[in-house]
C-alpha cells in the first residue's frame, strides 16, 4: 500500500493527516482520528488479485490495512478465529441461527492481538523507542507479547489490584515493565496519554487508529465465514474501540463490494459501567462519565470510554441498541456458554451472551434472525472469578441425601433488573 491509498481523518472537524504525520488525536479539535481508504481503487485492486487463497487472519486483508512497507510484519498468526454455530444454546434461547465469534482463540487469548499486529508493525516502521498503554489487562498482555516479538521495550500501566491474574502473569512473563497506579483504568489512561509524548513512547491504546484497523478484520472474517454479514452483531463494550472497529469493518467490506448488507450493532456494557448505554437510552449526543465504575467483568470496568463517540455513531447508524447487564447475568451467561457449547470465555466476553438473553426476553431479537455474539477473551484470563462462580463448598457433616439433593439443583436464570 502506498501513502496515497489512505490517510487519517478527524471524526469531528474532518481535518486530514498524511500517514507519516498522524497524531493520536486531532491537532485542531482534539477529536479521534479514523483511517480512510480509496475504496474504489482497492476494489479494483482486489478484483485482480488472488487474495482469496490467503489463509484466514488479519493479514489476509492487507489491501485494507494502513501499512506502507510490509517488509517487517510483527505477527503471532493472529485472527482466523472460529465462528461457532451454537445450536444447543440457540435452541434454549429460541434462536435458530446463533453464532459465536470466539476471539479468545487469538495468540494471547483476546481480540487485542488483531490490533497489536498492525499497531506494533507501525511502531517498528517508525522506529519507536518504546511502546506503552493503559489497560484493564488484555491490551497490556497483548502489547507485551508483540513488543517482545518486535524487540521493542514495553511499559504498561494498570489499575492496581483491579486486573485479572492471568493477564498480569502474561504481561510480566512477556517482559513488560508493569506500573500499577492507585486509581481506575480511566485515570491510568489519562496518565499515559499525558506522558507518552514527553517520554517519546508510542501509544497503543485504541485511540491509536492503527489498532482499530487490525481489529476491524474480525468483521471481514465473519462476513466470509457466514457468506454474508449477520443481521445482528452483539459485542461487549468497554473503552469502545472494538465496536467502532467492527462497524468500520462491515462498512468497508460493503464499500469494496465484498458484501451487500450491514448488520445491526448491539453494544453491551455492565450495569455498573454503562455510560454509553445511558447516553443511548437518554437519546443524548454525549456521554456522562461514570466516576467509580464497578463490575465483576474487570476488562470492561471503564467509566469514561475514549471512543464513545464512534460507538454511539455505530449503534445509531446501524439502527442497533445499547443495553446493560448485571454481574449476575454475566456470570450466568458465562456458565451457560461453557456448559452448553464448550466455550470458556472471560466475564466481559459473556456480557454479549447476557445481553442477547436480555434482549431476546424483551422481544428485541427475532427467533429467525442470524445473530453473532462476539466473545472477546479466553476464560483462563480470570480463573479466580470462574472458580468463585462454580465452587460448591460442602459442610462437613452433611448427609449423603443432602449432597445428592444439591447435585440435582438446576441452574436458575437470575432475575433481570427493571
Ligand atoms: N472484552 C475484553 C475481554 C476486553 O479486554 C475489553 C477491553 C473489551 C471487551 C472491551 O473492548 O474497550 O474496545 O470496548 N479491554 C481493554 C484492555 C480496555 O485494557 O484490555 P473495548
Amino acid at each position: 500500500m502506498t501513502e496515497e491509498d489512505f490517510q487519517a481523518e478527524c471524526i469531528g472537524c474532518g481535518n486530514k493527516y498524511s500517514p507519516d504525520k498522524t497524531p493520536y488525536v486531532c491537532d485542531v479539535c482534539g477529536d479521534l482520528l479514523e483511517i480512510k481508504y480509496d475504496c474504489r481503487r482497492i476494489a479494483d485492486q482486489l478484483s485482480k488479485l488472488g487474495w482469496t487463497s490467503r489463509s484466514l487472519g488479519v493479514w489476509r486483508y492487507s489491501e485494507l490495512l494502513p501499512i506502507q512497507d510490509s517488509k517487517e510484519i510483527v505477527t503471532l498468526n493472529e485472527g482466523g478465529t472460529s465462528l461457532y454455530h451454537c445450536r444447543k444454546l440457540g435452541f434454549k434461547l429460541g434462536l435458530k441461527n446463533l453464532f459465536v465469534k470466539n476471539e479468545g482463540e487469538n495468540p494471547t487469548g483476546s481480540f487485542k492481538d488483531r490490533g497489536m499486529t498492525v499497531g506494533v508493525t507501525e511502531a517498528l516502521r517508525i522506529g519507536a523507542k518504546a511502546v506503552t498503554c493503559a489497560s484493564t489487562g488484555n491490551t497490556a498482555s497483548s502489547l507485551a507479547a508483540y513488543a517482545a516479538r518486535a524487540g521493542i521495550p514495553c511499559v504498561v500501566v494498570i489499575p492496581s489490584g483491579k486486573i485479572a491474574l492471568g493477564k498480569l502473569a502474561q504481561a510480566m512473563m512477556y517482559g513488560a515493565k508493569v506500573i500499577s497506579v492507585r486509581g481506575n483504568f480511566d485515570e491510568a489512561l489519562e496518565l499515559v496519554m499525558e506522558s507518552c509524548d514527553q517520554l517519546g513512547f508510542y501509544l497503543l491504546n485504541s485511540v491509536n487508529p492503527y489498532r482499530i484497523e487490525g481489529q476491524k478484520t474480525a468483521a471481514f472474517e465473519i462476513c466470509e465465514q457466514l457468506g454474508s454479514p449477520p443481521e445482528t452483531l452483539i459485542i461487549p463494550v468497554g473503552n469502545a474501540g472494538n465496536i467502532s472497529a467492527y462497524w468500520k469493518g462491515f462498512k468497508e467490506f460493503l464499500s469494496v463490494g465484498l458484501s451487500k448488507e450491514l448488520p445491526r450493532m448491539i453494544g453491551i456494557q455492565a450495569v455498573g459501567a454503562s455510560p454509553i448505554v445511558n447516553a443511548f437510552k437518554r437519546h443524548s449526543e454525549a456521554i456522562e462519565p461514570v466516576q467509580s465504575p464497578e463490575t465483576v467483568a474487570t476488562a470492561i470496568r471503564i467509566g469514561h470510554p475514549i471512543s464513545w463517540k464512534k460507538a454511539l455513531r455505530a449503534i445509531r447508524e446501524s439502527k442497533g441498541v445499547a443495553e446493560s447487564v448485571t454481574d449476575a447475568e454475566i456470570l450466568y451467561a458465562q456458565k451457560l456458554l461453557a456448559r452448553d457449547e464448550g466455550l470458556f470465555v472471560e466475564p466481559a466476553s459473556a456480557a454479549s451472551i447476557a445481553g442477547l438473553i436480555r434482549l431476546k426476553d424483551q422481544g428485541e431479537i427475532d427467533p429467525n434472525e442470524t445473530v453473532v455474539c462476539v466473545t472477546t477473551g479466553h476464560g483462563l484470563k480470570d480463573p479466580e472469578t470462574a472458580i468463585k462462580s462454580c465452587e460448591e463448598v460442602v459442610e462437613i457433616g452433611r448427609s449423603v441425601e443432602e449432597l445428592a439433593d444439591s447435585l440435582k439443583v438446576p441452574m436458575k436464570m437470575p432475575a433481570t433488573q427493571a
